[in-house]
C-alpha cells in the first residue's frame, strides 16, 4: 500500500460530489498533488459507478443508457462505464476508437452528432455498430452508400431537430426547424420513408435531444413521452417496426450551492407510467428507450485541482492566481456558469470575497470575482468543482504553452494517473520550421 492507498471515507456512499469530508475517494487532495503534481482532474470511479446505479434503479425495463462519450473521454473512465455495463453514445471518429479501445460491444455503441465525414460513417459501419444517428438527408444517402459497399444493412435513427428557446431551459419538440442538429419533422417523415425502402438502411425509430442541464424530472419525462408519440406515427407512416427511440441526454446537475438535484425518483415514477401507457399499444410492443446522460452520470464526480502560485490584494479582497485556468477548465468561462471552488486549506480562516483566476493573459481567464473563501495562500490547493463532465475534454490546452492538466482516477481507495500532462516540450517537438 502506498501512502496513496487509503481505505475509502466512511461518508465515501454519497453521489452528490467528489469532494467528502476533504478528501477525494478517500485520499486527501495534497497526497495527490505530491504524487501527482499540479494541475490536475480527479475523478472518483466508485462515485460515477453509484450514480450509475442511482439512475439505473429508477429506470423501467424498457430503458437503457448509453454513456454520452464527450462528456468524458478518458480512456479509465469509459472503460469504468462499460464495465458498469452502459453502452456508449460517440460523436466522431475519435470517439468511435475510444469506446472499441475501452472494450465497449460494438453493438452497444451509437453515433450521433453533425458533420459526420465519410470515413467516421464507414468505421461505424465497418465496427458493426447498434445505430448511427442521421442527422440529414445527405448524410443519410452517404450512409446507405457506405452500407451498400460494405455489403450490410445498417441500423439508423433518424435525429429529429428541436426548437429550444434561447436559455436551453426548456424543450419544443414539434416545429422544430432547420439547423444544425437533425432535420424538421416534414424531413424526418421523407427520411423514414426513404430508408424503409433501401436494403442497405433499417431505420430503428427516431433521435432527439431536448435540452441541456435539465433538472425537471417531468420535463426530461414529457420530452420522452412527445418524442415516443412522434416515432410511432413515423414508424407507422413509413411502414417500419418501431423498436428505438433515443431521447438523448441532459439530466442535469445542481451547479450551484442553491441548485436543487434532478428529482431521480419522480423521473422514475413518470418514466414507469409511460411505459405502463405503451404496453398497451401494439406499435410500441418492441420498443427500447435510450438515454444517453453525459453530465449527469461523471460531472460531480470530477474535480480540476490546482495550486495558488501569487495572492495580491487587500486582506478583505484577495486575489488568487492558480498554476491552471480556462486553458484546462473553460465551461464556467463558455457557459457563464459558475462552479463551486473550494480552497483546500488546513485549519480555519476567515471567509473573504475572493478572485480566483489562473495565468493566462486574459480577463477571461478567471473562475469567481466575488466567492466566499477561506483567505488563500500560496501553495494551497484551489478544487474546482463539478467538472467530471465538459472539463478537460472542453478545455482549451494551447493557449500559452502551459502544460496540460494530468488526470487521476481513485477507486477502492487507490489514486492511478489515467493521462499523464503534456509538457510544452513535447508540444514543440512535434512541431518543425522548414529549412525555406
Ligand atoms: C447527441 C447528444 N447526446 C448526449 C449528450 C449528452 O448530454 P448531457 O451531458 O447533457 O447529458 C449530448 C450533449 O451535447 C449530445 O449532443
Amino acid at each position: 500500500m502506498t501512502h496513496l492507498e487509503r481505505p475509502p471515507a466512511s461518508d465515501g456512499e454519497g453521489i452528490d460530489g467528489i469532494l467528502q469530508a476533504g478528501h477525494f475517494g478517500g485520499i486527501a487532495p495534497a497526497a495527490l498533488a505530491q504524487e501527482f503534481g499540479t494541475p490536475f482532474y480527479v475523478y472518483d470511479l466508485d462515485m460515477i459507478g453509484r450514480r450509475v446505479d442511482a439512475l439505473r434503479t429508477v429506470l423501467p425495463s424498457r430503458f437503457r443508457v448509453a454513456f454520452a462519450v464527450k462528456a468524458n473521454p478518458a480512456l479509465a473512465v469509459i472503460a469504468h462505464l462499460r464495465r458498469c455495463g452502459l453502452g456508449a453514445d460517440v460523436a466522431s471518429g475519435g470517439e468511435l476508437e475510444a469506446v472499441l479501445r475501452a472494450g465497449f460491444e460494438p453493438s452497444k455503441i451509437a453515433m450521433t452528432g453533425p458533420g459526420k465525414r465519410e470515413a467516421e460513417l464507414a468505421a461505424a459501419v465497418a465496427a458493426g455498430i447498434g445505430f448511427v444517428t442521421v442527422e440529414s438527408v445527405g448524410e443519410l444517402r452517404r450512409l446507405e452508400a457506405i452500407a451498400d459497399a460494405a455489403g450490410r444493412r445498417q441500423p439508423i435513427l433518424l435525429r429529429l431537430s428541436v426548437t429550444e428557446d434561447a436559455h436551453m431551459e426548456t424543450v419544443r419538440l414539434i416545429g422544430g426547424v432547420e439547423g444544425k442538429f437533425g432535420m424538421p419533422l416534414a424531413t424526418v417523415y421523407e427520411a423514414a420513408r426513404y430508408a424503409a425502402a433501401s436494403p442497405h438502411l433499417e431505420p430503428l425509430g427516431l433521435h432527439a435531444f431536448g435540452a441541456s442541464n435539465l433538472r425537471d424530472a417531468d420535463q426530461l419525462a414529457d420530452h420522452v413521452a412527445e418524442l415516443v408519440e412522434i416515432a410511432r406515427q413515423v414508424a407507422v407512416d413509413a411502414g417500419f417496426a418501431l423498436k428505438v427511440v433515443d431521447a438523448g441526454g441532459g439530466l442535469g446537475i445542481p451547479y450551484a450551492d442553491d441548485e436543487r438535484p434532478l428529482d431521480l425518483d419522480r423521473l422514475g415514477g413518470r418514466l414507469a407510467a409511460l411505459q405502463a401507457r405503451w404496453a398497451t399499444d401494439a406499435a410500441l410492443r418492441d420498443l427500447e428507450v435510450v438515454l444517453e446522460p453525459g453530465r449527469f452520470l461523471v460531472g460531480p464526480a470530477g474535480a480540476y485541482v490546482a495550486r495558488v502560485v501569487d495572492t495580491k490584494g487587500p486582506e478583505s479582497a484577495p486575489v488568487a492566481i492558480l498554476d491552471g485556468g480556462i486553458n484546462h477548465a473553460v465551461r464556467p468561462t463558455l457557459v457563464r456558469s459558475e462552479h463551486r471552488l473550494a480552497v483546500l486549506s488546513e485549519g480555519v480562516r476567515a471567509l473573504v470575497r475572493t478572485t480566483v483566476a489562473g495565468p493566462l493573459c486574459t480577463g477571461l481567464d478567471v473562475f469567481t470575482t466575488g466567492a466566499m473563501l477561506p483567505r488563500p495562500r500560496v501553495g494551497d490547493l484551489v478544487a474546482l468543482l463539478d467538472v467530471g463532465a465538459y472539463g478537460f475534454t472542453e478545455s482549451m490546452p494551447l493557449f500559452l504553452s502551459h502544460p496540460t492538466a494530468a488526470e487521476v482516477a481513485i477507486k477502492n481507495g487507490k489514486a492511478r494517473l489515467i493521462r499523464p500532462r503534456i509538457t510544452p516540450t513535447e508540444l514543440l517537438d512535434r512541431q518543425t520550421d522548414p529549412d525555406w
